[in-house]
């Protein structure tokens, strides 16, 4: 089952991936997750990436495509993968379709978690991530059992750099001048289905089980 989740940052896209990867045995491939780690690292690419993020700007098409094309032609994808973060612009879509057409393959879903704006400055404050394993909570709809340690490897967990109020902004607009438009791309594939994302993240789940079958 190859998926790709959608939505605006925010939205639940990593909470609910998390989650469909666990039950449906496939990996969790988030673009945003890769630039992190790449980031605490110290890598180039980390270096390169973090300028735009800090920014809530997008890394250029030409640093993110062939790293997701890479990963998914590796053995762990072969029964499928769940894309989170990726594609996000319209020329990441086409290479990502180029690639799997090669070998005769197309993605199956595209899921939009669907949550308003306003809702969403609220969330990302209250968020916190672990840079250490890429698990993500709330302080107030999914809180660490103890606070600012994460639950599965016990590192401490941050508010993201690029979670500050105006940094959020830029985000949206970002995402809704460069990534909504793939909603009508994946619509005239076929393959989009919608949830509404400002319920529960155990409503969230089930409506997206619900979709991908058991
Ligand atoms: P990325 O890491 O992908 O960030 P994003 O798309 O902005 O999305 P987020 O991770 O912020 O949100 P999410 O939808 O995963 O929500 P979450 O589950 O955490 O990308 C970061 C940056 O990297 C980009 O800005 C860009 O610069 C760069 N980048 C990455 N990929 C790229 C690409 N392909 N091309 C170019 N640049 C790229 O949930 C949010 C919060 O809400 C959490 O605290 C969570 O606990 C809470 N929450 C979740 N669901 C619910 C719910 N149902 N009810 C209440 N609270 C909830
Ligand atoms: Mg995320």
């Amino acid at each position: 089952m190859k998926i790709i989740m959608l939505g605006a940052p925010g939205a639940g896209k990593g909470t609910q991936a998390k989650m469909i990867a666990e039950k449906y045995c496939i990996p969790h491939i988030s673009t945003g997750d890769i630039f992190r780690a790449n980031i605490k690292n110290g890598t180039e690419l980390g270096k390169k990436a973090k300028e735009f993020m800090d920014k809530g700007l997008l890394v250029p098409d030409e640093l993110t495509c062939d790293l997701v094309v890479d990963r998914i032609a590796k053995d762990d994808c072969k029964n499928g993968f769940i894309l989170d973060g990726f594609p996000r612009t319209i020329p990441q879509a086409e290479a990502l379709d180029a690639a799997l057409v090669k070998n005769n393959e197309k993605m199956d879903y595209a899921i939009d978690v669907d949550v308003p704006d306003e809702n969403i400055v609220n969330r990302m404050g209250g968020r916190r991530a672990c840079l250490n394993c890429g698990a993500t909570y709330h302080v107030v709809f999914n809180p660490t059992k103890v606070e600012g340690k994460c639950d599965n490897c016990g590192s401490d967990t941050v508010l993201r750099d690029d979670d500050k109020p105006e940094t959020v902004q830029n985000r949206l607009k970002v995402y809704h001048d460069q990534t909504q438009p793939l909603i009508e791309y994946y619509n005239k594939q076929n393959i989009l289905k919608s949830v509404d994302g400002t319920q529960s993240m155990d409503k969230v789940f089930s409506d997206i089980t619900a979709i991908l079958g058991e």
